[in-house]
């Protein structure tokens, strides 16, 4: 079975859909551990009352960003991982940790990679006016938003959308590509290889998960 330890700093539902997954039959991860670096996380109960060790790593108590990446490594370490998801995790990466956990350190982003790295992308879509966005499970790289692209899912925007609603529907897509992706991970069907993505899965099974989404955009 293999171990997964979960950054996160806030609302925590990526976590309770990894949570969902690992409760299926045969999933072959579990999260050992949830740490957070706001103390006020709400994903932190939702681990708590499941019984998962919980941690946190305020990193406001840290002078320096260098001081903060050494000593949450030491609490990752310390739930001995194979697999770190960063989900919902508020916090740059150093490129020394990152460097400690490569090829077992993997994010989630809310757009579709390399458009829209950083923060309210949903906003910038609508701004920009794309008709498709998404989100992103991708390997971290010392890049913010960076990184070998594991898995996508897109979703049409609406005309009637607003931050909301667009956010809504991306979210729910979320919760389907980063639990596949961990069981790829844990399954041994995914590796980084040289900075690339390997990938062992069959084409059109990894291709389901997008276009379905698109099939069903009511007409405009
Ligand atoms: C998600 O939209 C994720 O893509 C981004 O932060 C948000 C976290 O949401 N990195 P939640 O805490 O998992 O609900």
């Amino acid at each position: 079975m293999m171990r997964v330890v979960v950054l996160i700093s806030g609302r925590g539902s990526n976590l309770a859909s990894l949570f969902a997954a690992t409760d299926r039959d045969g999933f072959p991860a579990r999260v050992v551990a949830v740490i957070s670096n706001r103390p006020a996380a709400q994903g932190l109960a939702i681990a708590a009352a499941r019984g998962v060790p919980t941690d946190v790593l305020d990193h406001r108590q840290f002078a320096e960003r260098g001081q903060f990446d050494t000593a949450l490594a030491g609490v990752i370490d310390g739930f001995m991982p194979d697999l770190i998801v960063l989900a919902g995790f508020m916090r740059i990466l150093g490129e020394g940790f990152v460097r400690r956990y490569e090829g077992r350190l993997i994010n989630i982003h809310p757009s579709l990679l390399p458009a829209f790295p950083g923060l309210h992308t949903h906003r910038r879509a609508l701004l920009e006016g794309v008709r498709i966005h998404g989100c992103t499970v991708h390997f971290v790289t010392a890049d913010l938003d960076h990184g070998p692209v594991i898995i996508q899912a897109a979703v049409p925007v609406l005309d009637s959308d607003d931050e909301d609603t667009l956010a809504a529907r991306v979210l729910a897509q979320e919760h389907v590509v980063y639990p596949q992706a961990v069981r790829w991970f844990a399954e041994g069907r995914l590796h980084l290889c040289a900075g690339r993505i390997v990938l062992d899965v069959p084409q059109d099974g990894a291709s389901a998960l997008i276009a379905p989404q698109i099939a069903r955009c009511p007409p405009c």
